[in-house]
């Protein structure tokens, strides 16, 4: 009962800043809560776009999360799109934004990890969602990629190449497995270089919007999986549009109206690729229930996500699908 009543005060406030605001909250409320003392079989993660200035990593172990992806991070610190630029539709359950990746920068966010890694407990993965500059033109975007990579060498335990933010002009062309192969090649051409110190082969997974289906989303995912691609994380939100003020911005859906499609593309990925179990999954996309969220999981998501669920059922979100799934 608590949950819905303060979430219905915290919707009064603009979306942004009680994203902000709900950072400190949980800070506070993490006071009261314990740290494992070790992550074990916990496939629930917290999808990239909500930490993406690495703020709140520390705390996301007390809250029930077994992974999180940071980021999207890029090269240089950019500002994103101008605001406003998140909105909820409570109603539908839903979320529209048109951040624009928004983030401080591979150099700062990368430090940041660094120091707050060790004191992560042991089994808690930390993935990077790597993305380029807006001003970065297309044909330049594996070298974008692969310097975000770089600054991660010591401290990522996977990679996302992510294609499919609707809200950076001209990324969602990168998803040809021509533009792809080239960033792949460029981020694996990091793992083999010496900056590599501790030589660690990090998975890569490769982000996919959730339009791509059918003949522009098998060869994909088939031609990726033999460049060496470890797995798939699927999916992005849904593009479209917000009407605000009479203008219609354009901009990406997530929540409930993701469910269907986001659970759609896992099993055709997994149909796709029958047979090979060593490519993985990570499901993301309106996991707004328990029962979805297990229904992912029975439906060979290796890996699920949260982030619109998260937001709607609560902090707690997290804690009850790892009970159910333990009970
Ligand atoms: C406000 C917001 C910001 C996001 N930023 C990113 C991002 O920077 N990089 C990314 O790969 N995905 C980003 N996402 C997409 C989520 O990671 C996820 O793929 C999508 O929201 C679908 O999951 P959901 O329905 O559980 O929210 C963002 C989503 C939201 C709502």
């Amino acid at each position: 009962m608590f949950w819905p009543i303060l979430r219905t005060v915290l919707f009064l406030l603009p979306a942004e800043f009680t994203h902000e605001i709900s950072k400190f909250g949980m800070r506070l409320m993490a006071l009261f809560m314990k740290q494992p003392k070790e992550i074990r079989n916990n496939p629930i993660g917290l999808a990239a776009g909500f930490d993406k200035n690495c703020e709140i990593l520390d705390l996301l172990p007390k809250f029930g999360f077994g992974h999180a992806e940071i980021g999207t991070v890029t090269p240089k610190p950019q500002g994103g799109n101008p605001k406003p630029r998140l909105f909820r539709n409570p109603r539908d359950k839903t979320i529209f934004n048109r951040m624009g990746f928004n983030n401080l920068g591979a150099g700062i966010i990368s430090e940041r990890l660094k120091k707050i890694k060790p004191a992560l407990p042991p089994g808690f993965k930390v993935g990077v969602n790597l993305g380029k500059n807006k001003i970065t033109p297309d044909e330049q975007a594996a070298g974008d990629y692969a310097r975000v990579a770089r600054a991660f060498l010591d401290t990522a335990d996977y990679f996302v190449i992510n294609v499919s933010s609707p809200n950076t002009p001209g990324l969602r062309a990168l998803q040809t497995i021509e533009a792809l192969s080239l960033i792949v090649k460029a981020v694996q051409q990091e793992l083999l270089s010496p900056a590599n110190l501790k030589n660690r082969a990090i998975p890569i997974y490769v982000k996919l919007a959730p339009e791509l289906t059918g003949d522009s989303l098998i060869p994909l995912l088939k031609e990726l999986t033999a460049l060496g691609v470890s797995g798939f994380v699927l999916t992005n939100t849904q593009a479209g549009h917000y009407i605000y003020r009479g203008e219609s911005l354009p901009g990406g859906w997530s929540g409930k109206n993701l469910s269907t499609t986001s659970f759609n593309r896992l099993t055709e990925a997994k149909k796709a690729l029958k047979g090979d179990f060593s490519v993985r999954m990570i499901s993301v996309g309106g996991i707004m229930t328990t029962e979805e969220a297990i229904k992912r999981l029975k439906s060979g998501a290796n890996e699920i996500q949260l982030y619109t669920g998260w937001i709607y059922q609560g902090p707690l979100f997290a804690h009850k699908i790892y009970h159910e799934l333990h009970s």
